[in-house]
């Protein structure tokens, strides 16, 4: 038995899928009433005495469980983050569960934790370390995760596709993304490879400049670029910005656009996916293929035949 938390998540839905996909028995930890194709467990991961009966006959646990906000008060992160984490290695150790795939964040990497839900990921990842002795932990960090069911990307190739105009920023920066597919496939890789205590980046195979993401954009909407420069943009972003974080104070509404926002739209972010390839057997897709297959399938298009040049696969 396999036992996925956070399996109702954006990532933990696809991981649990492929396992059923390959004839795993599957239990998901749910905090309520929730659809899954896996056997459901009511519990919570801040909740430890809840924890045994999602543990009972587990031979390998994933991790996945986490508050991901970013607007998300400091004590309720650690409270998810950090000791849910100790709570789950805790009851992983009662009942003697083979292996533990931790689901970090390229945010626990170094230069990472400018947020606190970045801290806390950190911090989690620490915690841990006290355990790796009794307990074979498998720890990976994917990066920034996308497909189609990415609300921004469907917004973005949608409003390129009605009017015929791309957004560019410029100037152009990299970015170090990971596909939904490349990340579940890392996922499933660690059920068995990896050096117990091993923490791995999980990426697409290559960074990419962010104006060859709007170029498939662009190629598959027929729409035009626009440029944005940033520069110019700046104090109108960062007042905009100051704006939502007096809202967010003052109305509790989540901030549609927040310092760490621009922070990311001008900060290169690259990663070394090296050891997850060697150890894991990890061989990602590049980001152009599973991008344009993301945007094909945002326009709703089938996914079979070539996205722009590119075999998308079925
Ligand atoms: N998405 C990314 O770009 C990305 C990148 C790097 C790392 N990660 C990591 O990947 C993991 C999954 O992220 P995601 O994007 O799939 O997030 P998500 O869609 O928000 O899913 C979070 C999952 O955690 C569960 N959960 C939250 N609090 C819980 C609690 N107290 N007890 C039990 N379950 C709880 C949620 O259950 P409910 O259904 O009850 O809400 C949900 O299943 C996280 O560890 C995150 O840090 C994500």
């Amino acid at each position: 038995m396999i036992l996925v938390t956070g399996g109702t998540g954006y990532l933990g839905r696809a991981l649990v899928d492929q396992l059923i996909a390959q004839g795993e028995k599957v239990r998901v930890l749910c905090r309520g009433q929730r659809e899954t194709p896996a056997e459901a467990c009511i519990g919570d991961v801040t909740e430890p005495a809840r924890l045994d009966a999602a543990m009972r006959g587990v031979e390998v646990v994933y991790h996945l469980a986490a508050l991901v906000d970013h607007h998300a008060p400091e004590a309720a992160l650690y409270r998810v983050n950090v000791q849910g984490t100790i709570n789950v290695a805790e009851a992983a150790l009662r009942h003697g569960v083979r292996r533990m795939v931790h689901c970090s964040s390229v945010s626990a990497e170094p230069g990472g934790g400018s947020t606190p839900y970045g801290r806390s990921k950190i911090a989690a990842e620490q915690a841990l370390a006290a355990y790796r002795k009794r307990l074979p932990i498998i720890t990976l960090r994917p990066g920034p995760v996308y497909d189609e069911e990415r609300v921004n990307l469907r917004r973005l190739v949608r409003f390129a596709a009605a009017t015929r105009l791309c957004p560019r920023l410029v100037p152009d920066v990299t970015v170090h993304l990971a596909s939904r597919s490349n990340v579940t496939a890392a996922f499933l890789l660690a059920r068995d490879r990896g050096e117990p205590g091993g923490v791995y980046a999980i990426c697409d195979r290559e960074p990419v400049e962010r104006s060859s993401l709007a170029r498939i954009i662009q190629r598959e909407t027929g729409a035009i670029a626009v440029p944005l420069p940033l520069p110019l943009l700046s104090p109108v972003l960062h007042a905009a910005a100051l704006a939502c974080a007096g809202l967010h104070a003052a109305l509790g509404l989540r901030p549609a656009l927040d310092r760490r926002h621009l922070r990311v739209l001008t900060r290169a972010r690259r990663y070394d996916i090296a050891r997850a390839c060697a150890e894991l057997g990890f061989d990602p897709a590049p980001t152009e293929r599973h991008f344009a297959e993301a945007v094909w399938r945002c326009l709703d298009r089938s996914a079979q035949g070539t996205v722009g040049g590119i075999q998308a696969r079925p």
